[in-house]
């Protein structure tokens, strides 16, 4: 076939093809608008067809919605995580300086104290000498008043305020002895909180442990507060160093006798309540200490468990009550502590300690 022919027989074609589209285009549009007329059945089609994706859509939504929840939940886990991390961090850079200084303070302590002690003996012996030597000292008036030895004698006297440094220094002494004590018992508490304790864990019953120190410390809050204990039923036996947990529930009711004895003196009420409670919190213990105090200040909160942070006077406060409880709690005992708090309201410790020993702890648990 020639080359024009072929060409024309193409173009033909193709015209053919664009006739038949064409064709198509408009038999389409005819039937959309025939079913875009009211009345008709097909609409519902589209509208049924639409709802379906409503639904889906819907859906769609909700499952994203949930995924967003799970990731936020997901994310508050991991903050909150991180947090417990960096406090524990903290707590363990903190601890082996209040180590160290402890070592530190401690020797000087032991020695100022025990010269402390001796000068008090000693001045108890010269005030017995200086007695004798007044009395001394009166006789001769009478007998060789003209001697200036005498005189010299009555001017010293005068001069050095004998009456006033034989009731002075004794008391200055005593209160030196006190505050030295104060400071070893500080150094001993931070020692103790710094190094583990040898002792073996036994199985104690927490109910008699919680007794025992709520009577022991009834100076404490007898005055400022009623205290409760609340036990649940078939408590079981806990494995734990039984002294220190002791001494973190004796802690936790100091403080909250403390928290409350405050609110007294503002003259918010005129007593407070103080409950200590065990419950079995599944493969824990959970011991609550709970008080009606003023609470503890948003702004502290995550500084109370530091060693010697303390809000209290001196001599009151020595900041290492929660130090104590928490190197107790979760250093000795693989345990959790944390606190609710309200301000005016009052404050919860909640302990939970494991109710089964590590695989190595379990022979001296037995
Ligand atoms: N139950 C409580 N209510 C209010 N504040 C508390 C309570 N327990 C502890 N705190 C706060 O935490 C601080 C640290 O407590 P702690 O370590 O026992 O030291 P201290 O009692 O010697 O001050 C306290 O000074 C106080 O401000
Ligand atoms: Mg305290």
């Amino acid at each position: 076939m020639p080359e024009e022919t072929l060409l024309e027989t193409s173009a033909a074609e193709y015209e053919r093809k664009l006739a038949a589209r064409d064709k198509t285009i408009e038999v389409l549009k005819r039937r959309i608008a025939q079913e875009a007329r009211p009345g008709n059945a097909t609409p519902f089609a589209i509208l049924e067809q639409n709802m379906g994706l409503e639904k889906v859509v819907a859906r769609k939504t909700l499952e994203l919605q949930n995924e967003r929840h799970e990731l936020e939940k997901a994310l508050a886990e991991l903050r909150l995580t991180q947090a417990q991390l960096l406090q524990a961090q903290k707590m363990e850079s903190i601890g082996q300086l209040a180590a160290g200084i402890a070592h530190e303070i401690n020797t000087p302590t032991q020695y100022v104290c025990d010269n402390v002690g001796f000068v008090k003996t000693a001045t108890v012996a010269l005030i017995t000498l200086l007695d004798a030597a007044l009395a001394l000292a009166e006789v001769a008036r009478g007998k060789m008043a003209a001697e200036p030895v005498v005189a010299e004698f009555d001017a010293v006297i005068k001069r050095t305020k004998v009456e006033f440094l034989r009731h002075q220094i004794p008391s200055a002494l005593d209160e030196s002895l006190e505050g030295l004590g104060h400071i070893a018992k500080i150094v001993g508490a931070m020692k103790e909180f710094s190094h583990p304790a040898q002792s073996e864990k036994e199985w104690v019953d927490v109910r008699e442990v919680i007794n025992t120190t709520v009577t022991v410390a009834r100076n404490e809050w007898k005055y400022v507060a009623e205290l409760e204990t609340h036990f649940e039923d078939n408590l079981p036996q806990l494995p734990c160093l039984r002294d220190i947990l002791g001494q973190v529930i004796l802690n936790l009711v100091v403080n909250a006798a403390h928290a409350i004895a405050d609110t007294i003196k503002e003259g918010v009420k005129e007593k407070g309540r103080i409950i200590v409670s065990a419950a079995q919190n599944g493969a824990y213990m959970e011991i609550r200490v709970e008080d009606d105090g003023g609470g503890i200040p948003v702004g502290i909160r995550d500084r109370i468990f530091e060693p010697f942070f303390t809000t209290k006077a001196v001599g009151k406060g020595t900041g290492q009550g929660l130090a104590i409880v928490y190197s107790t709690v979760v250093d000795k005992h693989d345990g959790q502590i944390r606190c609710e708090s309200q301000e005016g309201v009052g404050t919860t410790f909640i302990m939970q300690l494991p109710l089964h020993c590590d695989k190595e702890e379990e022979p001296a648990c037995k």
